[in-house]
């Protein structure tokens, strides 16, 4: 049963890379979840500030507009605005934040700003409000790997990090090699599905380093090395047992250390967020490892692991009843750390 705070309905608005979403929860519910990918940056094989913050910029308003249409809901019944300060890029930020500013002033109501990564993380909690404290959190995206310990919110301690790329982000760099288009991500995922994953011999680095952080860019590397010299043909032949190979590594490196995590720390309860947590393979193994180890798993739903604005609102409802701060003062903050997020 969700007792009612005097902040229920909350706008969230998240616009921290090159997705512009708004999104409406209301009593722990997602009424609507709207999301605009921007497509201009696909030709560049990455995302280009200065076109993401104009493209926020341009859509924006609209968007939001949606997102409280769906919801069937007006800006006079919103209790509140959640929205993403950081980290991310500094345009695109300062946009979705001067934005929510001006709507929380027009209609005197709080706004609150929310770390991006702490919402991904709280996204789990969207759909399994009985998640319990402790958990260990698998974050992996475009701009972030890290495995965080989470024993209360505003509790978040970085166990583990990646010392160079972060797993999207080489997901990203490979498709690019491969020319598959942009974000990389679901794309070596489809092809994957087709390969075998032993085929190519691809490093597992920092395997026994013996503490809980990744490194990818030796795998980048190796990928390159292997792609490069491939003559186009066989590159197109190739290209599932590519992609199987790559994608295993990743995900090989990523439950190694996950599950030393949850053996130094002893937490039963695994999630998994961010944009990376939406791969099949890693889902799968994920799932392996969870009966192996007798663990609980979470993750978030598909159209809650990418970027969106429902996690942001949720991040916002669950912060107004466990103290978030808000403040009119309010200011993008594109190296915001989750170890900085604290409530006191
Ligand atoms: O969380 P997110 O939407 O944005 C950041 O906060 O960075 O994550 C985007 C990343 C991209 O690198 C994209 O390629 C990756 O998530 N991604 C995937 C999949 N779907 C998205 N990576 C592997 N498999 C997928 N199915
Ligand atoms: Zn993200």
């Amino acid at each position: 049963m969700v007792h009612k705070t005097p902040y229920d309905t909350i706008l969230g608005i998240e616009t921290s890379c090159d997705e512009t979403s708004a999104a409406v929860v209301r009593s722990g519910e997602v009424c609507s979840n709207v999301i605009a990918s921007q497509l201009v940056h696909a030709e560049y094989g990455g995302v280009v500030p200065e076109m993401a913050s104009r493209e926020h910029e341009r859509l924006l308003a609209y968007i939001t507009r949606s997102a409280l249409e769906q919801a069937d809901t007006g800006t006079k019944d919103l209790d509140a605005i959640a929205v993403t300060y950081g980290p991310g890029l500094m345009g695109s930020l300062l946009v979705g934040v001067n934005f929510a500013k001006g709507l929380a002033m027009q209609n005197n109501i709080p706004v609150a700003g929310i770390n991006h990564i702490e919402a991904h993380l709280l996204a789990n909690m969207i759909d399994e409000p009985e998640l319990d404290y402790p958990f260990l959190c698998l974050l992996v995206s475009g701009g972030h790997t890290q495995i965080i310990r989470v024993d209360g919110y505003g509790q978040y301690t970085i166990l583990g990090t990646t010392i160079d790329d972060a797993a999207g982000e080489a997901f990203d760099k490979v498709a690019r090699l491969l020319e598959l288009g942009y974000p990389g991500g679901p794309y070596i995922d489809k092809y994957a599905k087709e390969g075998d994953p032993k085929k190519y011999d691809f490093p597992r680095s920092l395997k026994d380093s013996g503490d809980l952080n990744f490194s990818f860019s030796g795998l980048k590397t190796a990928a390159l090395y292997t792609i490069q010299p491939m003559p186009e043909n066989e590159r197109r032949q190739e290209l599932p047992h590519l992609c199987a190979s790559f994608q295993e590594a990743i995900v090989d490196s990523l439950e190694m250390k996950l599950r030393d995590a949850a053996r130094q720390t002893n937490i039963r309860s695994i999630t998994i967020a961010g944009g990376v947590a939406a791969n099949s393979r890693l889902r799968n193994r994920m799932k392996q490892m969870q009966e192996e180890l007798n663990l609980r798993l979470y993750y978030p739903d598909f159209q809650y692991c990418t970027d969106n604005g429902a996690m942001i609102a949720f991040a916002g409802w669950y912060g107004f009843r466990n103290g978030i701060q808000h403040d009119l003062r309010l200011t993008a903050e594109p190296r915001l750390s989750i170890a900085a997020t604290s409530v006191n």
